[in-house]
Parts: structure tokens; C-alpha cells; sequence
């Protein structure tokens, strides 16, 4: 059914947009988000994103839920390995962590981190949620040769069954915060240049010879549209690549991992409100014989109009 009749309040859509730029302007990203609308994806330098004890602190959690659920001790000079991890896929040099939210307060903290907020709501228009975060645990690919092209090409956004993505708005985005250098030779992600713009997925092999590698140090944040294209190249040196991947999706879609119910209050509490939209805490649907939440239903309308919730409130 469509949604009820509280949503055609009338809303200004500027001011939506201007509320978008704001923080794009009040932290100087307006070089990123140039990038994002011309190649698709961006790497923003660590000095713009968190400090150096912050990514620290990210990868000491990660290494650590990385040891729990494997029980083998990882360590960045070494190879990764799955070990008792039951999880798919796993494959000779990755394997990933899937869920990490819920592992330590610095995943919350990252949610919250001021850059990845501002440029996941410049792409989405502030109409997200957060999909999963999950951490990619890479080592080297002793099958791989120096030059060997990018694999994996794909975009993160659905398709049509024809493969053809939208045009008009991201469905969803993605951002990989880096916990260890990114180069070619350490088997960074690959990038497509402008494949944004082609509104379709990748046919097979297409765009390899145009796949570039998205590099930056530790604690970069590369952060690509839904439609871009991207894959990976093959890690050719020793010790691990880690990174965060924060994964987000209109409201519409269905996310990867479990939020809402499972958000403990504890946890809703502490943080933001932008937060609590993040992990579903007011999502409306899914109602039953007195239809949706009045109040739930607010606060989305209010998240997605821009309007407050008082004048929501006072027209329905
Ligand atoms: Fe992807």
C-alpha cells in the first residue's frame, strides 16, 4: 500500500538541499563532493576524517573481534586466516567480519564521526540507514603477479533485472575507512572513473582496463556512490589490509545486517538522533492491525520532509 496521506505535507526543497551542504561547507568537502559527482568516488586524506589514536583504536577492536571469532591472533605483519570463524565467503587471501556494531563503543563512534556523516548525507540526501558495517580482512594473493588487473568488478546499488541503476538519486553508498596503507600493491580497491554516469551495471569484464587503484594512507576515507563501479586489485605484499566498510541504504531497502529490535536502548540512549534514524529505531513499518506508529511515523516524515515534527504532527 502507499504510505498514508501524512506523507504529501508540503515540504521546501532547497532547504532540504541547503541542510545537506551545510556541514559539506563547515568542513571544507566541497573538493570530495566535486569528486564524487565528477568520478564517483572520493578519498578523503586522514587529517581530514579522525585522529591518528582514533583509527588506532578502530583497528585494536577490529584485530581483537578478529581473534575472538577465529581464534587465531592476527596481527598486521601477518596473513589472515578464518580459522574456526563460521562465516561465508572465505577465500584464500580475505575473509570478512561481519557485524561489528554491536563489538565496541568505537563502532558507534565511527557512525558518528562528523565527515562520514556529512558526505553519506550529501550522497543520500539524509534519506539512509546504515545497511552493515563490516571490516574486509586481506592478505597477499600468492597466485598474483605485479600488473595483474582488478577483479570483482561490480556496483553496490541494485539493478533492474536488466542490470540498469538509477539515475536520478544513489539507492545506497558506501565507505571504507583504512586501518592500513592503501596502494595498488597492497591490493587497494579498484576504482572505474565516471562509470557512475553509465547507469548500469558492468557487463563481463567490461572496465578493467579502465579500473584505477584508490589510494591513501592509513586512515583515509574512500567513500564511492552506488553506482560506481569497483572492484579490487591483488594484494602482492605481506601482513594484512583492513579496513571498515560502512555500508548505508535508502530507507527503503532492506539491510544486510539486523538493527533495529536488535539495537539494545542502552546504546539508543548515548547517541545521537541522527544515529537512532541510522539504525531504524523509528521505522514505521512492518505494522499490524492498527497500522503504524503515529509517533515512529513523525519522526520519519520529519527525517524525510525536513519539516519539523510539530508541524507534522499538527497536520495529521
Ligand atoms: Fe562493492
Amino acid at each position: 500500500m502507499a504510505e498514508p496521506a501524512t506523507a504529501a505535507v508540503p515540504h521546501d526543497p532547497p532547504n532540504a538541499v541547503d541542510a545537506m551542504l551545510a556541514p559539506i561547507r563547515e568542513l571544507g568537502l566541497e573538493q570530495y563532493v566535486a569528486e564524487l559527482e565528477h568520478y564517483g568516488y572520493t578519498v578523503i586524506p586522514p587529517e581530514r576524517v579522525a585522529s591518528p589514536e582514533f583509527v588506532g583504536r578502530v583497528r585494536d577492536a577490529v584485530l581483537r573481534v578478529a581473534h575472538e571469532r577465529t581464534g587465531v591472533e592476527h596481527a598486521l605483519d601477518r596473513p589472515g586466516d578464518a580459522g574456526s570463524y563460521e562465516t561465508f565467503p572465505i577465500q584464500s587471501d580475505r575473509y570478512l567480519l561481519y557485524y561489528l556494531l554491536f563489538e565496541d563503543e568505537v563502532f558507534e563512534e565511527w557512525l558518528e564521526n562528523p565527515v562520514l556523516a556529512a558526505v553519506v548525507d550529501y550522497i543520500m540526501g539524509g534519506q539512509v540507514q546504515l545497511s552493515s558495517m563490516v571490516s574486509f580482512v586481506k592478505w597477499r594473493d600468492r597466485n598474483a603477479k605485479p600488473g595483474d588487473p582488478a577483479t570483482g568488478l561490480h556496483s553496490d546499488s541494485p539493478g533492474s533485472p536488466e542490470g540498469l541503476l538509477p539515475f536520478s538519486h544513489s539507492a545506497v553508498c558506501n565507505a571504507a575507512l583504512c586501518l592500513t596503507d592503501y596502494t595498488r600493491e597492497d591490493g587497494c580497491i579498484a576504482m572505474v572513473p565516471g562509470s557512475h554516469r553509465l547507469g548500469r551495471v558492468p557487463l563481463e569484464g567490461e572496465g578493467v582496463d579502465r579500473a584505477v587503484p584508490a589510494e591513501g594512507p592509513t586512515g583515509s576515507l574512500i567513500v564511492w556512490l552506488g553506482n560506481t563501479w569497483h572492484g579490487a586489485f591483488p594484494k602482492l605484499t605481506e601482513g594484512l589490509r583492513l579496513n571498515v566498510t560502512s555500508y548505508h541504504c535508502h530507507p527503503a531497502l532492506k539491510t544486510q545486517e539486523r538493527y533495529q529490535d536488535a539495537v539494545p536502548p542502552e546504546m539508543l540512549a548515548r547517541r545521537s538522533e541522527r544515529f537512532r534514524h541510522l539504525v531504524g529505531a523509528y521505522e514505521p513499518f512492518g505494522w499490524t492491525v492498527n497500522g503504524p506508529d503515529k509517533e515512529r511515523m513523525i519522526k520519519r516524515l520529519a527525517r524525510l520532509t525536513g519539516l519539523d515534527e510539530g508541524i507534522i504532527r499538527a497536520a495529521s
